[in-house]
């Protein structure tokens, strides 16, 4: 698949520059509002004067009821010099180079400054051209690792980004050690990596609202990108959003309309493990309550009330939840699956 294909090739290049369109946030974050109100949220991988993310929660920040949001920039970050450049970064501030300078962005209210009847970017403007409290240098990178991030993260109660691909397990791994709430992307195949699959088993992990089907189209700053729209250069990712905010279509069950009993041949049995295959989730037989190996794209559909993750196959070792390196059928090798059991006989 081109998205995939893009998305490793990003990884292993190290080319973390994939930027959300603001319409992804809007329609992913239309399913958790409820969860924001009074809360500080932290968009860590965002220089503020071009994220989406950032621009996003100052347009909804009365409508959710946001306390703060604190936005923190990587120095280094290429301009991108696209729409997404709402507060006109070359003329804000001539001593600012995001090239070399990382800076910390702390807003607490957005108010009708300009007097014209509404409180919207236009006044966040005026706030960051004539507040200068609301911006802090910072004395490291930017990087989300470092100190005086750490100390943002802690301040945070909801995280809110898309993080640099190449860092994503050290990423998701920094937000579970500081317990926080989170909304991310990342890239699909990161659910079989060994560092996040753990956190999907228990339950402490999730796909967002958005399905999983035909990726995600960002704006790119690299030559490759797949096509122009509107002047930016878009790229299709296989990318998903993540969270450990609780969304409806968790409790959702899926339809499940085969039978075991009148398909047997449907659903083979592996060589080397005490499962049946099903090829597609939607093939999953309502009266089959053993072990079942799935295609990844299950979890686009899981409700964990109705199913239990018992474990993963074919990406990594066997450990604690990798129950065998790879699942055959007459010796042929099956790609990658999720071992799933029913939970309820309804
Ligand atoms: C996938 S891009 C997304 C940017 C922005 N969050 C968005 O969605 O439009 C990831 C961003 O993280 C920045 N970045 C790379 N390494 C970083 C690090 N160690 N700490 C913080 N940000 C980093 C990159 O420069 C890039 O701007």
């Amino acid at each position: 698949m081109a998205g995939n294909r893009n998305l490793n090739a990003a990884s292993r290049a190290k080319k973390d520059e994939f930027y959300t369109q603001i319409r992804d946030i809007e329609n992913e974050m239309y399913h958790y509002q409820h969860h924001f109100k009074d809360k500080v949220v932290l968009c860590n991988c965002d220089d503020p004067y071009e994220s989406d993310f950032f621009k996003y929660f100052m347009i909804y920040f009365n409508q959710l009821g946001l306390r703060k949001v604190i936005a923190t920039c990587y120095a280094g970050s290429p301009i991108v010099q696209t729409e997404l450049d709402f507060f006109g970064t070359q003329n804000y501030n001539p001593h600012f180079d995001k090239r070399t300078q990382a800076i910390k962005l702390e807003v607490t209210e957005v108010t009708d400054l300009n007097g014209d009847g509404a409180a919207d970017l236009a006044d966040v403007k005026l706030l960051l051209e004539n507040n200068r409290n609301v911006v802090t240098y910072l004395e490291g990178n930017g990087d989300f690792r470092s100190p005086e991030c750490v100390d943002a993260l802690k301040e945070a109660d909801i995280v809110v980004t898309n993080p640099p691909f190449s860092l994503f397990r050290e990423y998701v791994a920094q937000l579970v050690a500081h317990d926080k709430k989170f909304l991310i992307i990342g890239n699909k195949n990161a659910i079989t990596y060994k560092e996040i699959f753990p956190l999907i088993k228990d339950n402490k992990m999730w796909t967002g609202y958005r399905p999983w089907s035909g990726g995600m189209w960002f704006i790119s700053t690299a030559e490759d990108f797949d096509k122009v729209v509107d002047g930016k250069k878009l790229k299709n990712a296989a990318a998903v959003w993540f969270t450990n905010l609780d969304v409806r279509k968790r409790h959702e069950d899926i339809l499940l309309f085969k039978r075991y009993a009148e398909e047997p041949e449907l659903f083979p049995r592996y060589d080397n493990y005490d499962a049946i295959e099903v090829s597609k989730t939607a093939f999953i037989p309502c009266d089959y309550f053993g072990v079942m190996g799935v295609p990844i794209t299950f979890l686009d559909k899981y409700n964990p009330a109705q199913f239990e993750i018992v474990g993963n196959a074919g990406s990594y070792g066997v450990d604690g939840y990798s129950l065998c390196p790879a699942l055959y059928i007459g010796g042929k090798k099956i790609y990658k699956r999720i071992l799933i059991r029913r939970r309820r006989n309804d």
